[in-house]
C-alpha cells in the first residue's frame, strides 16, 4: 500500500487529518508544508471559471491543473476529483483513471456517490488505483445543496452507502454537509477515516475549499471559516503598485539595469 495512504489510515482515532484543495503549484506548495491531503477539486469550476455547476468541469481541465499542483506537493497524498461525466461505468471509469493517474502523477482519485457507483469503485480499486470516496451533498449530481440527514430514511441510506464503499476497498469516505450525530456515527462505525466538509468536528479529518479559507473567494457557505481576507492584502498591494506607477515611484535605480 502506498505510504502516504498508510500514514493517513493510521491517523484514525489518534490524530486529525487535515486537508484543502490546491488548483496550481504556489498554493500547493504552501499546503504541502502542512496538510495531510490536497485535493485537486472540482470545486476549480465555480471557483475560478464561474460555472453554475461542476458539471461543466472537464477532464482536461483537471488534468491541466493537476499537473501544476504536482508541481507543489511532495509529502502529503494528492487526490484528483474525477469530474462529472468521467466515471458513468466501470469500462470509462478504470480508462480516465488510468489517464489520469499517468498524466498527473496522483496518489489517488475521488468519486461522488454511494452503492450506484460500488462497481465502479471495485474497479479502480482492483486496478491498484486507491480511491477517496464522497457522499452526503453530492455537488455533481443534487439538484439542492442543503444538509444531508434530516430524515431517517436518509441517514439510514447514507450510512448503508458509507458501509458499502468501505467494503469496495476506498481508503477513506468526504462526508459533506452531514447532520452532527450522523457524521459521529458514521466516524465511529466505520475503521476507514472520514473527512467532514461542514460534517462537524466529529469526523477524523477536515477538509476545505483554500480559496474559501483564505477569503480569496467570496463564497458564504455557512461551513467556511475564513481565516484570513487575502483579497485585501492583494488590494493594498496593487494599490500601491498603481500609485508608484502612476507618481514615477517605482522602478527605481535598483530595479532597472545599466551598463
Ligand atoms: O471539489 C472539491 O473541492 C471537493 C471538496 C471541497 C470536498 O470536493
Amino acid at each position: 500500500m502506498n505510504k502516504k495512504i498508510k500514514k493517513i489510515l493510521n491517523k484514525k482515532n489518534k490524530s486529525k487529518i487535515v486537508c484543502l484543495t490546491a488548483y496550481s503549484k504556489n498554493i500547493a506548495e504552501i499546503l504541502d508544508k502542512y496538510c495531510d491531503l490536497v485535493l485537486v477539486g472540482d470545486s476549480l469550476g465555480s471557483v475560478l471559471y464561474n460555472y453554475k455547476s461542476t458539471k461543466e468541469v472537464t477532464l482536461e481541465i483537471m488534468i491541466n491543473h493537476s499537473k501544476s499542483v504536482r508541481l507543489g506537493v511532495e509529502k502529503s497524498l494528492m487526490v484528483f476529483d474525477m469530474p462529472y461525466n468521467t466515471y458513468k461505468n466501470p469500462k470509462e471509469a478504470l480508462k480516465n483513471a488510468k489517464l489520469v493517474m499517468k498524466e498527473t502523477k496522483c496518489d489517488a482519485v475521488k468519486v461522488e456517490g454511494g452503492k450506484k457507483i460500488i462497481p465502479i469503485i471495485k474497479i479502480l480499486v482492483k486496478n491498484k488505483i486507491p480511491v477517496l470516496g464522497h457522499v452526503g451533498i453530492l455537488p455533481q449530481t443534487d439538484r439542492k445543496f442543503t444538509f444531508k440527514g434530516k430524515k431517517e430514511k436518509e441517514r439510514k441510506k447514507i450510512l448503508n452507502d458509507t458501509k458499502l464503499l468501505e467494503k469496495a476497498g476506498v481508503f477513506s469516505i468526504v462526508l459533506e454537509c452531514i447532520e452532527t450525530k450522523l457524521s459521529q456515527k458514521i466516524t465511529k462505525q466505520l475503521k476507514i477515516p472520514t473527512i467532514g466538509i461542514g460534517s462537524s468536528v466529529n469526523c477524523d479529518g477536515q477538509v476545505l475549499v483554500t480559496d474559501d479559507l483564505i477569503g480569496l473567494s467570496q463564497s458564504k457557505f455557512k461551513f467556511v471559516k475564513k481565516y484570513i481576507n487575502i483579497t485585501k492584502i492583494i488590494e493594498g498591494a496593487v494599490k500601491r503598485y498603481k500609485l508608484e506607477v502612476q507618481k514615477k515611484e517605482f522602478p527605481k535605480a535598483k530595479h532597472s539595469f545599466r551598463n
